[in-house]
């Protein structure tokens, strides 16, 4: 431990002396050097948040720091986020391929790739996958509305108890995400579902602490047993899981009639190509972990926020319920198509999406040539950081940006309106390939579960925190409900 800390002060050392490197002309301004800096993530949990707070404050909406070695350029606010990622979208629409994330997977996965073949061909497919399940025999509504069956045998179970509903939410979106890749659900503490979570976390751990920096910054310690090693061992644990699930499919499938991502991604892998194709059997294994990590938590996280707001703000509930209640009237079910008669309760999740603010800073992106951004020249390969935070809260840019109020959404005459700030999933051609299906998922199960339900604070839990916790995305502290029928 003394060692590793030992080790640690002398690579900053290196890092400081290393970054004396200026700054390209024309470049965003910022601070010097920021060594810890690569662990950005990790700063935003405790106060070193207010001394980012100070750098926008001092440099502007366009900022520029080094994590480790690389410099990276910083947006802010509404108008800079939509200039780069929208405008100049091709410009912006990299992901840097230097970076700790990148050595885990071993450029695998498809999704995450830098601006090209391998990343256009693997997300054309992922969406058109996507929606072939959406209008398939079984739609993607139903499998969402059928998984949800279980999380009410759930509650139907434990009214009147107090528990916590951390698992309960994360375990439907989790379900949703593994019946669409494996054709599988898995009950809570199964091990398979244990040991994905606990891996990627392991991972994610890593990938936001200091080890992670040093692996990027210096390609000579990456052969060392230095704790980074962690996250490599999680990633073959990983495949020694998911391996068996897809030689399974292989002897299981019918070709041309795909159950589930892995069996369409086996279709692909048979079609002869011209000039060589970029979906490879490796590629399919990360693509499962990338996609279940990035399906699971976001939406999860999401839901808890609601519904921490909705029984703190009972009237919003009521108000909510009433609107369901009128628009559902005699029917079992509710489907996608009823969101257009129900205009407060999606302005209820949209309001629940802006204050979870899941994911702040976005995905790194990085430029793909060299361009200018409002003055500014940022040469090719810079990592950027959308701050997408920034638009989520902007003064300006919302009725009531600094509180819980689903008149963000609603016009004067009660209708949904979304403004351009509401960037949760981000913009441009990076945008979350994901998006649909997560609006999908929170309309159906906030909707199905207010009909069902009255969610209520219970009376000993205090004063309810609505702080943050920083992971690789923001969850509210741990917090418990209780339930009744209505
Ligand atoms: C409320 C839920 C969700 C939120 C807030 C969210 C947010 C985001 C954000 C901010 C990004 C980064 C975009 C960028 O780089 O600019 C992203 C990327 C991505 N998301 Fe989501 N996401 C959610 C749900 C999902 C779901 C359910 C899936 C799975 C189908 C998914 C799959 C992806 C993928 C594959 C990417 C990478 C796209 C690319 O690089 O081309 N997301 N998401
Ligand atoms: C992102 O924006 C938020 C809100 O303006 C701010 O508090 C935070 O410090 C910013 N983070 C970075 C890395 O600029």
């Amino acid at each position: 431990m003394v060692a590793y800390l030992l080790l640690l002060g002398i690579f900053m050392v290196f890092i400081i002396i290393h970054l004396k490197s200026r700054r390209p002309k024309g470049f965003p301004p910022g601070p010097i050097a920021l060594p810890f800096l690569g662990s950005i993530h990790k700063m935003c949990s405790s106060n070193p948040l207010n001394d980012i707070e100070k750098l926008r404050k001092t440099y502007g909406n366009i900022y520029s720091l080094y994590l480790g070695r690389n410099a990276a350029v910083v947006l802010c606010g509404t108008q800079a986020l939509k200039e780069a990622l929208v405008n100049k979208a091709v410009d912006f629409a990299g992901r840097h391929q230097d970076l700790f994330m990148t050595a885990v997977t071993k450029r695998r996965g498809g999704l995450l790739a830098d601006y090209g073949p391998t990343w256009k061909e693997h997300r054309r497919f992922t969406l058109m996958t996507l929606r072939n399940f959406g209008l398939g025999k079984q739609s993607m509504e139903q499998r969402i509305l059928g998984e949800l069956q279980y999380t009410i045998d759930y509650l139907e179970k434990n009214t009147g108890k107090i528990f916590s509903p951390q698992i309960m939410f994360h375990s439907v979106a989790s379900n949703v995400i593994c019946q669409l890749l494996f054709n599988n659900r898995y009950e809570h503490g199964e091990e398979f579902i244990t040991t994905i979570v606990n891996s990627l976390c392991e991972i994610i751990k890593m990938n936001n602490g200091p080890w992670a920096l040093i692996h990027e910054s210096f390609p000579w310690v990456r052969c060392l047993p230095l704790p980074f090693t962690n996250a490599f061992e999680a990633i073959e644990v990983l495949k020694k899981l998911i391996i068996p699930v897809i030689e399974e499919h292989k002897k299981d499938r019918v070709p041309g009639e795909p159950r589930d991502f892995v069996d369409s991604y086996l279709d692909e892998l048979e079609k002869v190509y011209n000039d060589g194709s970029s979906f490879s059997s490796e590629e399919l294994l990360m693509y499962c972990l990338l996609l279940y990590m990035a399906g699971t938590d976001t939406t999860a996280n999401t839901l808890l926020f609601g519904f921490l707001y909705l029984m703190n703000r009972p009237h919003i509930q009521e108000r909510c319920q009433e609107e369901i209640d009128r628009v559902l009237e005699g029917k079992d079910f509710v489907t996608f198509e009823d969101r257009h008669d129900m205009p407060y309760v999606q302005a209820v999740i949209h309001e629940a999406q802006r204050t979870a603010d899941t994911v702040p800073l976005s995905l790194f992106h990085a430029t793909t040539r060299d361009t200018e951004l409002m003055g500014y020249s940022i040469p090719k390969g810079t990592i950027v950081i959308p701050n997408l935070s920034s638009a989520l809260w902007e003064e300006g840019q919302w009725k009531f940006p600094h509180e819980f109020n689903p008149e963000n959404f609603l016009n004067d005459k009660g209708e949904f309106v979304k403004p351009d700030a509401f960037l949760p999933f981000s913009a441009g051609l990076r945008v979350c390939l994901g998006e649909a299906l997560a609006r999908m998922e929170l309309f159906l199960m906030m909707v199905t579960l207010l009909k069902k339900f009255k969610f209520i604070w219970p009376e000993d839990a205090g004063e309810p925190d609505f702080t943050p916790v920083y992971g690789l995305t923001m969850t509210p502290k741990p917090y418990n409900m209780r339930v009744e029928i209505r």
